[in-house]
């Protein structure tokens, strides 16, 4: 219908083409302000008229087709009134198992390099936030029938290894290693900065070690897998609870014997400077730092070994696009290096290399739950948001089943929206009271509109409905509902061309306050049968919607609530 609208536009109004019309057309805030609105403000300059009068002009000329009941002017609008039982058999007509998912991305692949912990450090907020980013990426992606490469660039090599193994020596046991896992990790870490400032031949002592490692050294390499392999429990253990996974687990160690074609290569090129002992490429010309190859001592990098990483993705997996989910924060490191590739000569890195960042998510007060010291552990806060749904469960519906299931779906559910639901760029605060209200713009309400949706169906005892007719709901509640189901094709698009998931929660929302509408003024349990199924095949549409849209958040919905 939307697509018909733009098109009588399009005939009518020569100067603007249709993706233009698209992006202005409006869909009104009242009922008797049409179902369409077309606002004619930006016309004003091209016509060198008032809106007002153009808008007259345009609804004058234009041809009232079968599917509209009217075409008026009010204002500077031109507003569209559709025949709502064509409207409604349209919509319902576009909606089956697959709906929202496309074949845009058929043959096509993307690689998603996301949540990259460090290991042996702690998995921190940062590091939620890129996880549950690329997830929901990935989703998208996915649905619109890309082939994705998940890829888990872990930050397992470097010269932070030597020291850990150094400490680790002097001071650690086996036994509280195994025991306590990252946190003894990072202490030890942390004990080897203090211990070193007092005594800097530790510093040699490390980078021995982590020249021993890089030279293959058993012993080295022993105890680093050690320290990986403990690190990749724990990270493994909150991907569980996120229900989510990866295709690859290729992290830095992973290219530490593929620097140095990179480093020949740039060498062959003429890309190479040195520069007080180091090697760099410079990129003053395009008023950046220069981005640092290899070390005085010869060893590789970061950057180099996201040089390294970025052609072997694009030999094995033949990647369309590339994109990185970090932080704000190394936005300069990943513009270094996509300059790098494109110095190299290959023009795709302008194209298809892409830094997706995103913004700070914090607890309001700044006050996260810790195991030690400052140090906010991600799965300490997920824990923490299930055991404070589960209590709210036990104080309003104690009889519930699974409840742990649900409190688990919902308790991470709420991080996962909250953390989706602005644009990705934005810092965020939080407050447990926020996110978990059921009637904010939350995760539960969302999930307990969809439990809403399962429970009317469960009553009317009703679980398919074939044909319906559709002039049974044509009320303003009903088509309200179905004009946000009929743009969920068009989101997961939007979703997926910038980069943000916020458009599919924003989207999800609305979704779920047009049903809870609809809801409050249709009873679905109703004597005439007609009635009855038409309303329930809503139902059950704005249930699948809302799922498929929850689904590429991320998000889990229990049936039961
Ligand atoms: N390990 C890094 C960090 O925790 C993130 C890695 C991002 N990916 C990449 N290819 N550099 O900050």
């Amino acid at each position: 219908m939307k697509n018909k609208i733009i098109d009588l536009i399009d005939e009518t109004i020569e100067e603007l083409d249709k993706e233009i019309i698209s992006g202005i057309l409006e869909i009104p805030p009242k009922e008797d302000m049409g179902d369409f609105a077309f606002p004619c403000f930006q016309l004003a300059k091209i016509f060198r008229k008032a809106p007002n009068m153009i808008a007259e002009e345009i609804a004058g000329k234009i041809e009232v087709t079968k599917d509209l009941s009217k075409v008026a002017a009010m204002g500077p609008y031109v507003n569209f009134y559709v025949n709502k039982e064509i409207y409604v058999k349209e919509v319902l007509r576009k909606i089956g198992k697959n709906y929202g998912s496309s074949k845009i991305g058929e043959g096509k692949t993307i690689c998603i390099d996301y949540s990259s912990p460090n290991v042996a450090k702690n998995f921190h907020v940062g590091h939620l936030r890129t996880t549950i980013i690329g997830n929901s990426l990935y989703h998208i992606f996915d649905k619109l029938g890309y082939h994705v490469e998940r890829i888990n660039h872990l930050g397992d090599w470097g010269t932070q290894f030597g020291k850990l193994i150094v400490a680790y020596k002097k001071w650690g046991s086996k036994e509280a290693v195994e025991e306590k896992g990252i946190p003894e990790l990072l202490e030890l870490y942390v004990k080897f900065h203090k211990e070193a400032e007092k005594d800097d031949s530790l510093n040699d002592q490390a980078r021995e070690w982590f020249v021993k490692m890089e030279q293959g050294d058993e012993e080295a390499l022993s105890i680093w897998k050690w320290f990986k392999d403990i690190s990749l429990v724990e990270y493994k253990r909150i991907y569980n609870i996120l229900n989510l996974g990866f295709d690859h687990y290729t992290g830095e160690s992973f290219y530490r014997d593929k620097t140095g074609a990179i480093v020949d290569e740039l060498t062959k090129k003429g890309l190479l400077e040195e520069s007080q002992g180091a090697m760099i490429v410079n990129l003053d010309d395009y008023d950046m730092a220069p981005c640092l190859i290899t070390k005085k001592d010869g060893s590789s990098i970061y950057a180099t070994r996201d040089l390294a990483a970025i052609f072997y993705r694009k030999e094995n997996y033949h990647f369309d696009k590339c994109i990185y989910v970090t932080g704000l924060e190394q936005k300069l490191h990943f513009a270094q290096v996509f300059k790098v590739v494109e110095l190299m000569g290959y023009e795709w890195a302008k194209e298809q290399l892409i830094h997706v960042p995103y913004g700070l998510v914090s607890l309001e007060g700044g006050k996260l739950s810790t195991r030690s010291g400052n140090i906010v552990y991600a799965e300490d806060i997920l824990k923490e948001s299930v055991s404070k749904i589960k209590e709210i469960i036990e104080q309003k519906n104690p009889d519930l089943e699974n409840k742990d299931d649900v409190a688990r779906k919902v308790g991470i559910g709420a991080i996962i929206f909250n953390d989706l639901y602005n644009q990705r760029i934005k810092d965020v605060t939080f407050t447990w009271e926020k996110i978990h209200s059921f009637d904010g713009e939350t995760g539960p309400y969302v999930q307990y509109t969809y439990a809403r949706a399962a429970s009317v169906l469960r009553k009317t005892g009703i679980t398919e409905v074939g044909e319906i007719d559709a002039s049974l709901i044509t009320d303003e509640t009903s088509v309200a509902l179905l004009k946000e189901i009929d743009r969920f094709p068009e989101v997961v698009k939007t979703a997926a061309e910038r980069l943000e998931p916020s458009v599919v929660s924003r989207y999800v929302m609305a979704v779920a306050q047009a049903f809870n509408r609809f809801y409050h003024e249709n009873q679905c349990k109703v004597e005439d049968e007609n009635l009855m199924k038409a309303r329930v095949k809503l139902v059950i549409i704005a249930k699948q919607v809302i799922r498929d849209g929850l689904d590429l958040l991320g998000i889990q919905c229990p049936e039961q609530m």
